[in-house]
């Protein structure tokens, strides 16, 4: 077992174990091998053809020494596989159709697990091909994430003006819609495990976008659901809500076992809000790594300093950054970032 699991497991990480690290992001886009594998393949067919998904997997362990491998899939497979039509373009990902233009159509949506056959193959090469410190990461994305894209589509309007109306306005579609992103994510997320995963990461990036009131009364509770269906296989999870703030707090240990913290919050502040019991993973700002190695390096300092203090605690903490890495980042960065962190 590698040290992300018995950090999560809150078991005890013997002297020859290393610190368990590794970058939410960290296969598609920025790794030399990826991009030249890019130059070959669409990102569909990476990511659907087993063999090529296992690979791109692999190459952050190859190239970056890190102790976890994220699945590399994409948190909208589960629209699709409820039955929307996408298409990555040049542009990146596309909905033909996203719910906002024909509400009525969430009560067609429904979930077939066979388009996703191709994520468990994936699972299963690599549950036989990575070595024993490394633990195999697979994930979703949360109900009010999925929610977002699926309503509005995929814009560059952040604040989802589409979307977080339809929420408010039509309550039914809106509940139905999350039911069903629920339960999908479930059946999913369970089979990820059967084939594999050792750890499961809920991704939810647009966690900010509600007032906190409404995250926690309306959202939380289906994100507990995934989490807790997950949690009874054995496989601890890590939820991370990008943007939640001082709402965090309402992250306890009976909603997960590891916290992903983002850039923007203080990671000494997350920690005196939440119980010692749960791992806070995070969080260096990903745009401080794309600056390039003396700007990150004092921060980095900072948080080794918060590494060491945190091991006295039950939840300990895993290094990772704030968010994804940012296409453009030098992957000696990266590289520097992984040796300072193990050589400490
Ligand atoms: O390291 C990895 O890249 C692992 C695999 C992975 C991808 N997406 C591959 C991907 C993971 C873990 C994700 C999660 C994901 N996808 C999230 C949550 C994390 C986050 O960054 O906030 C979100 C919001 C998405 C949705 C998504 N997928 C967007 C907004 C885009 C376009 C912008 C982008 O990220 O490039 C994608 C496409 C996507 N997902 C690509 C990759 C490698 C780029 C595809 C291409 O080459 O065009």
């Amino acid at each position: 077992m590698g040290p992300i699991e018995k950090t999560l497991k809150r078991l005890p990480i013997s002297a020859d174990d290393e610190k368990p690290l590794w970058f939410m992001r960290q296969a598609g886009r920025v790794l030399p091998r990826y991009l030249k594998l890019r130059e070959s393949y669409s990102f569909d067919t990476l990511m659907k053809e087993p063999e090529l998904a296992a690979k791109v997997t692999l190459l952050p362990i190859e190239d970056l020494k890190v102790n976890g491998a994220i699945l590399f899939s994409d948190i909208l497979v589960i629209p699709e596989a409820l039955g929307m039509e996408l298409k990555f373009t040049d542009a990146g990902p596309r909905f033909s159709s996203p719910l906002s233009q024909a509400p009525n159509s969430i009560e067609h949506l429904s979930f077939d697990d066979s388009k996703l056959q191709h994520v468990y193959k994936t699972l299963e090469i690599l549950t036989r091909e990575l070595p024993q410190k490394v633990t195999m990461i697979g994930f979703c994305g949360a109900p009010l994430t999925v929610f977002c894209y699926m309503v509005q589509g995929l814009g560059s309007d952040h604040d989802f003006p589409a979307a977080v109306s339809l929420f408010y306005k039509e309550e039914k579609l809106r509940n139905i819609l999350l039911e069903k992103i629920t339960q999908a994510s479930i059946e999913y997320a369970k089979h990820q495990v059967a084939a594999g995963a050792r750890v499961f990461q809920l991704f939810d990036t647009w966690a900010g976008i509600l007032p906190a009131k409404d995250f926690t009364e309306i959202i939380l509770p289906y994100v507990q659901r995934i989490l807790a269906s997950i949690r009874e296989t054995g496989v601890p999870v890590i939820y991370f809500p990008r943007g939640l703030g001082l709402a965090n707090s309402a992250i306890t240990f009976e909603i997960a076992d590891g916290l992903g913290v983002d850039w923007q919050s203080d990671l000494a502040e997350i920690d005196s809000i939440v119980p010692a019991d749960i791992t806070l993973q995070g969080n260096l700002d990903p745009r401080r790594v794309k600056a390039g190695w003396p700007f990150v390096q004092p921060a980095l300092d900072q948080l080794i300093e918060f590494h060491i203090a945190r091991r006295a605690k039950p939840g300990k903490h895993i290094f990772n950054l704030g968010h994804g890495v940012i296409p453009g980042t030098k992957m000696e960065t990266l590289q520097k970032i992984v040796q300072r962190i193990q050589e400490k």
